[in-house]
């Protein structure tokens, strides 16, 4: 990270709420007398400022706007950074991320908009303003390591191969697409029963970026990207349903990715509670009679 001297610039995407507002909470309370400064992400700027009179106001805490969806919310965003926060970022945490139950081609459009297309578009703006040593932080799932362990050997090969390309990746999301609309998913590999599955495929793709992006920028300046699991945890996103922990300990999973010295991460690897996890495992739980409550 920057030196002790310097103020660190923390960008956390989707933070008005859930996990991403339980990381900016713990990182106001663990910043020391030199603050870093942390730009809460938010798409709508009342409520970004709700969550951080909620915090109590700190003044090291700014309201950020950030549609992950959106690419002119983005390049707007990439410009507020060189205008007013001098062109550089610490650490970026891509937090923000949607689930839908809906099985229809609308719905993975709309969740490949955040969770793949998005993440994507503001690394490729945001990573030439890491600062050296920097480090850029997916929010995956573990959700994406259990669809590929359902889906054929052949995806499940496309996905983990350590030559695949972003372009490559692409076309597999596309397949994808393509199969939601023509109601071919079992017929090109995609076999889970999960009730989220482009939930799912969009979190095994943001896996598989991640490796990709660690790759391509492997070296420069010491940036290192990793993806992280928070584990099931209590929040609007798993509304009504049981036995999720609190969103403090995913929090910690995320922070641990963001905050532990880099020789005690492998660049590009996927990590939940500070353990490297495989890209394909099983769920170890019947999840296919989960229904939106
Ligand atoms: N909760 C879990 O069990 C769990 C497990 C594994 C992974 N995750 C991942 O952890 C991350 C956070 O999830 P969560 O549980 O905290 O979800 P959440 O409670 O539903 O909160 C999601 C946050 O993301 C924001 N957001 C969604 N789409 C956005 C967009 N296009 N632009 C900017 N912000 C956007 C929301 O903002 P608004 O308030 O404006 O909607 C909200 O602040 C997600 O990536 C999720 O996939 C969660």
């Amino acid at each position: 990270m920057a030196s002790t001297q310097q103020q660190r610039i923390i960008l956390v995407t989707g933070a008005n709420r859930g996990l991403g507002f339980e990381v900016v909470k713990k990182l106001v309370n663990q910043s020391t007398s030199n603050k870093d400064l942390i730009l809460l992400g938010t798409r709508d700027l009342k409520r970004g400022q709700d969550a951080i009179n909620q915090l109590g106001s700190p003044s090291n805490v700014h309201a950020f706007q950030l549609d992950t969806s959106s690419s002119d919310s983005i390049a707007q965003a990439a410009n507020v950074i060189k205008q007013k926060y001098g062109g550089k970022l610490d650490i970026l945490i891509n937090n923000a991320g949607i689930v839908s139950m809906e099985q229809t081609l609308d719905a993975a459009r709309e969740v490949f908009a955040t969770n793949y297309y998005g993440v994507k578009l503001i690394n490729q703006q945001l990573s030439p303003l890491i600062r050296e040593n920097g480090r850029i932080v997916n929010v995956a799932s573990e959700v994406g390591a259990w669809t590929l362990y359902d889906a054929s050997v052949d995806l499940q090969n496309k996905y983990t191969s350590s030559s695949l390309t972003e372009e490559q990746l692409d076309a597999l999301v596309k397949d994808f697409f393509s199969a939601v609309e023509t109601n071919r998913l079992e017929e090109i590999g995609y076999r889970s029963k999960l009730p989220f599955q482009a939930y799912g495929v969009s979190k095994a793709a943001l896996i598989a970026l991640t490796r990709i992006e660690a790759r391509s920028w492997s070296g420069a300046k010491g940036v290192l990207v990793v993806a992280v699991c928070p584990g099931y945890c209590d929040t609007d996103m798993n509304k009504g349903r049981q036995g999720a922990r609190p969103a403090a300990i995913g929090a910690d999973s995320i922070l641990h990715a963001a905050l532990s010295p880099a020789n005690e991460l492998e660049n590009g690897a996927f990590y939940q509670d500070g353990k490297k996890q495989a890209q394909v495992f099983p769920c170890p739980m019947d999840l296919s009679k989960m229904s939106q409550q």
